[in-house]
């Protein structure tokens, strides 16, 4: 059989068999959506079957970090299966990889983080995060204090807690959700929700406001916890405007809610600081980490506690024995071994500071590349998060038609060009977030796709809909 007889035949089986994640099923099925099979990664570029070489300037799902092709991480993996693939950590067991892993999350980590648990994913890993605010609460007395505060636009998983922790519609259409106990305050973004002639500052003190209102409505004594990513991720990119941390975590203080950090994307490097809670001086009582802490070589996830939410969970199996809650793969010892070989590279090459300065090299060429290209109004980012929002109308600050899908005609572009960028599920908002070794050449190349990627989607825009930009 050719070549080409082969993948289309994958490609079949795939269309078959495969059921997708975050995919139109139909359109899937039916042959409308190509199914791309991806083979093989280098650095900051992945190949196809076809043998196309693409740059990925989304790293998967923001998630590889090092960069594709790490045969220190293979290797790494490839001892520890032979040594031991398996063990629990049920019940004191424990095994080295997993302790010397440990010891460097909480270096890595904020000062005050006490222990880590492991999970697989992020969605799990949130649900750990909404189970130890109910364990602590209740361990407390304080009954009814459990419901969790989250965010419009905000993103921490799609299972049914997390899921509904999520502040996106298309993550609870459907299925029921969000499940009570769970509200979503103000998205702080400020090019979309501050008030004409607000200041960053000012809109910052009103998204306090807003949950300090919400908090009051629902009663000081039901609310547990507030989550947020220190950067909103999937919901678009989104850095926090000046202030914002500092005037949120004054309402938690002031009412005793519980911050959860989702670190997720932010953690391991990804904004230029070794976490995002350092960038923003955020005092988490609880982490969220999973996708940099092995650069997705192994699925592995965690949420480190900090010392007050510990002091509580010690004080509660003394009163209530061990805590009944726990994954068979809990602390796996492979994935630990592809996370300390991870943290190994991160460190030796200088990958936060790389994202800290080649990130402030390609926010800068995609500040002076495309502010004034017609079909963007806001270029926006940290480190290598980066966020083009398209508009119908700069001027007048007007969004696109939803039908004509702008996002995706333009992520559509950049795969013309052989250049990965994400259309986010949220409005017409292109993502970029590299891998964390790229260089300024890459960025470079990057700028240079793009480009043609705009200019022919806006040419396209032109003839579809008449669009004049
Ligand atoms: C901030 C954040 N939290 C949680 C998750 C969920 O992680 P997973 O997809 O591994 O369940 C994600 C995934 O993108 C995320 O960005």
């Amino acid at each position: 059989m050719s070549t080409k007889q082969t993948i289309a035949q994958l490609q079949s089986t795939d269309r078959d068999n495969v059921f997708h994640p975050s995919t139109h099923a139909s359109d899937h099925a039916h042959g409308k959506l190509p199914v791309n099979i991806i083979q093989s990664g280098n650095g900051i570029y992945i190949k196809n079957q076809q043998g196309t070489e693409l740059l990925d300037a989304f790293a998967g799902l923001y998630c590889v970090n090092v960069g594709y092709g790490r045969t220190e991480i293979a290797d790494a993996i490839y001892e520890q299966a032979k040594k031991l693939a398996y063990y629990h950590t049920y019940v004191g067991h424990s095994n080295e990889a997993i302790i010397k892993l440990s010891q460097r999350i909480i270096d890595w980590a904020p000062d005050g983080m006490r222990k880590v648990y492991y999970g697989l994913s992020g969605s799990d890993a949130n649900e750990t995060q909404i189970k130890l605010v109910r364990y602590y609460q209740n361990i407390l007395g304080n009954k009814s204090k459990k419901k969790i505060i989250s965010r419009d636009r905000g993103y921490h998983g799609s299972s049914i807690a997390a899921g509904s922790l999520t502040g996106l519609n298309l993550f609870h259409q459907a299925f029921d959700l969000p499940i009570d106990g769970i509200l979503h305050t103000l998205a702080p973004h400020f090019y979309w929700n501050a008030e004409d002639g607000m200041s960053e500052t000012e809109f910052s003190q009103h998204c306090a406001d807003e949950l300090e209102k919400m908090i009051l409505a629902e009663g000081p004594e039901t609310v547990g916890a507030f989550i947020g990513e220190p950067v909103m991720g999937t919901g678009g990119l989104i850095p926090p405007p000046e202030g914002y941390w500092d005037a949120v975590q004054k309402v938690l203080r002031k009412y005793e809610v519980l911050l959860i950090a989702d670190e997720v994307v932010c953690g391991f490097g990804r904004v230029g600081a070794p976490f995002g809670s350092h960038l923003y001086d955020i005092r988490p009582d609880l982490i969220t980490i999973a996708k940099g802490l092995t650069s997705a070589y192994l699925p592995l996830s965690g949420v480190i506690v900090g010392e007050r939410v510990w002091e509580v969970i010690e004080r509660g199996s003394e009163e209530l024995g061990p805590m009944g809650h726990g994954w068979t793969y809990s602390g796996h010892p492979i994935a630990a071994a592809a996370a300390l070989a991870n943290l190994d590279i991160l460190e030796r090459e200088k990958l936060t500071e790389n994202a800290r300065d080649t990130g402030s090299y390609l926010q800068e060429q995609f500040k002076k590349s495309f502010e004034n290209h017609p079909l963007v109004g806001e270029v926006r980012g940290v480190g290598l998060l980066l966020a083009l929002e398209f508009v119908a109308d700069k001027s007048k600050k007007l969004r696109f038609d939803a039908t004509w899908k702008v996002g995706a005609k333009v992520s559509a572009a950049c795969l013309e060009q052989n250049l990965i960028a994400r259309a986010m599920p949220n409005g017409d908002i292109l993502g970029f977030a590299p891998p964390l070794s790229i260089t300024r050449t890459e960025v470079d190349d990057i700028v240079k796709r793009t480009t043609k990627a705009l200019n022919s989607a806006a040419d396209l825009l032109s003839k579809e809909y008449s669009w004049k930009g």
